[in-house]
């Protein structure tokens, strides 16, 4: 399973990258709009940091104006991968974007019948938002399982990424259930490595070996 950094911050995609914890980076404009820096600048940043998909998105709803950004965002760096909202006009620039062989990550997909649309029309990733589905009483996780089970069914190539990780627990079930990618904060990404008994064992182990190891009329 593939770990995604949610974010567009550098300080943090460097800090996780320097772990080897990352296999690629997610931005949405929301993350974009935060860091308050030029868009490209902030994507050749990226580029320089994590050698994997990096995930940038269009702000266009027609067609017309998602394919002209899909081809600037995607003549920034070979690792750009476009993503393209889950409505209409997205599916077709989708169906372009994959003509051309530009990767492409259908994002904001609430429904298996969405995710089905994207994959018949070659989405290299699709993006199901557990947390956001988790806000409204619903359960993200079972859209998961419906997803990797229906891509299962007619072997499609498209990768599941679970996006709007919100914890550690969105991203041990989504594994649990085989999704390809999960993208996930830092802090989330932070919280999966830490458990209390490692640092309570970790303690007694080294308070031992120092009591041990005291020279006898110190
Ligand atoms: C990633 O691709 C999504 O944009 C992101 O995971 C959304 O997360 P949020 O629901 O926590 O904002």
């Amino acid at each position: 399973m593939k770990f995604f950094l949610d974010t567009a911050n550098i300080d943090e995609i460097r800090d996780a990258a320097e772990y080897g914890l990352i296999d690629g980076v997610t931005t949405n404009p929301s993350l974009v709009a935060k860091e308050g820096r030029d868009f490209k600048d902030i994507l050749r940043d990226i580029t320089r940091i994590v050698d994997g998909p990096i995930s940038a998105e269009v702000v266009s709803t027609e067609a017309e104006g998602i394919l002209h950004e899909a081809h600037e965002l995607a003549s920034v760096h070979r690792n750009i991968v476009v993503k393209v909202p889950m409505i209409k006009e997205g599916m077709k620039a989708l169906r372009q974007l994959t003509k051309e062989g530009i990767r492409t990550n259908v994002t904001l997909c609430f429904n298996p019948n969405q995710a089905l649309i994207a994959a018949k029309l070659g989405a290299t990733y699709v993006s199901p938002f557990v947390g956001r589905f988790d806000d409204v009483s619903e359960v993200g996780m079972n859209l998961i399982a419906d997803l990797v089970r229906i891509f299962r069914n007619y072997n499609f190539q498209t990768q599941i990424l679970v996006a709007s990780c919100r914890s550690p627990l969105h991203v041990r079930e989504a594994a649990l259930l085989g999704a390809h990618v999960a993208t996930m904060p830092y802090k989330v990404l932070e919280q999966l490595l830490k458990h209390p008994l490692t640092d309570i064992g970790l303690d007694r182990f080294l308070k031992d070996w120092e009591k041990a190891h005291q020279p006898a009329h110190a």
